[in-house]
């Protein structure tokens, strides 16, 4: 497996395997054929409620291979929503943690009370006793720097190996850089040929932070973009490839980490072998002119203007 380097020296997987929504034998099946194919990387949240399974599902991998857990490097995220189904309060809506109006914050030790909770449930879920990358789902503005307080002590207690952000902008690392004690490892966010988002890559590499890709195969159902199309087509022909495989190249070459999902294993499979080509510089640049600052996920929702 082809590895980076985080800024802490931990290395980690130059791609890897996105688990939502995928749930029960179906994410059973996934995670086998991922480890088989290749992937290292699993990435999950607490909000995605597929934890369990994931735990459940490398529970069934260790039993038939042994236990590979250290060569495995997980994923998995800290978001403002109730936990569990059942932890909801009648009459209250789910996304209340980590705003200043929420009644499950009105204490001063809620932040912590919380994210350690968080996490402790993600090790139960995942069967595990760390978590290799804990990353902040949203940068939350009323508790972004509590939160990451937080997560700073679990990173220095040993319990997670990396912490980093998701969906986050140039002025959320500054904030962390000024305020914190440990700068982030990793952001996680939407890009791709569409939406290239250069300098803020630049500026988080410049910091010594990873930028890791989620939905990185989003673009490949613009269909209206027909020169981009045609262009991908053209690249996957001369290549031998398909066009997931060219954007995920693509991905790869500018350094960053993408975690497309498939639960086809053939499509798996597919997505993991892009280390036996290369694109050329101009075919890198050609496909970042596409750009349109094309985004297909809302982020930072809730953080408007934060
Ligand atoms: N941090 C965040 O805020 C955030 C947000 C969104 C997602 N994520 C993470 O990122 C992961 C990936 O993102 P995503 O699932 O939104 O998008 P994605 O991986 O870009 O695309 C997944 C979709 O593309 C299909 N697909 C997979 N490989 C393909 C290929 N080679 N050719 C054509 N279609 C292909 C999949 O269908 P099949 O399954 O049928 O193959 C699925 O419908 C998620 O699973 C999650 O772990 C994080």
């Amino acid at each position: 497996m082809n590895t980076l380097k985080l800024s802490n020296g931990v290395e980690i997987p130059h791609i890897g395997c996105g688990t939502y929504p995928i749930f029960g034998d179906q994410l059973t099946q996934t995670i086998k054929n991922a480890y088989h194919c290749g992937y290292r990387l699993i990435d999950t949240a607490d909000n995605y409620y597929n934890e369990e399974d994931l735990g459940n599902s490398l529970e069934e991998l260790y039993s038939e291979i042994g236990n590979i857990r250290k060569e495995l490097f997980l994923v998995t995220k800290i978001s403002d929503e109730l936990y569990r189904q059942d932890d909801i309060t009648p009459g209250m809506n789910r996304g209340i943690y980590f705003w200043k109006n929420s009644p499950y914050m009105q204490s001063s030790s809620a932040c912590h009370d919380i994210v350690c909770k968080k996490v402790e449930d993600s090790l139960k879920y995942l069967k595990t006793d760390y978590i290799d990358l804990l990353l902040m789902h949203r940068p939350y503005p009323d508790f972004f720097e509590e939160i990451w307080y937080e997560m700073e002590q679990l990173y220095k207690k040993g319990k997670v190996r990396a912490i980093g952000l998701c969906n986050s902008y140039e002025r959320h690392l500054d904030k962390l850089i000024k305020s914190g004690s440990i700068v982030p490892m990793v952001n996680q966010i939407e890009t791709s040929p569409l939406n290239t988002k250069e300098s803020l890559i630049s500026y988080y590499e410049s910091k010594n932070v990873r930028t890791m890709v989620y939905s990185p195969l989003q673009s490949l159902k613009n269909i209206e973009e027909k020169k981009y199309q045609d262009y991908l087509d053209s690249l996957a022909f001369k290549y031998d490839k398909n066009k997931g495989q060219i954007i995920l190249r693509y991905h790869i070459q500018r350094g960053l980490i993408p975690i497309p999902k498939s639960i086809n294993p053939k499509r798996l499979a597919l997505n993991i072998s892009v280390f036996d080509f290369s694109l050329t510089p101009n075919e890198i640049s050609t496909l970042s002119g596409f750009n349109k600052n094309k985004q297909y996920l809302p982020e930072s929702k809730g953080c408007p203007g934060f």
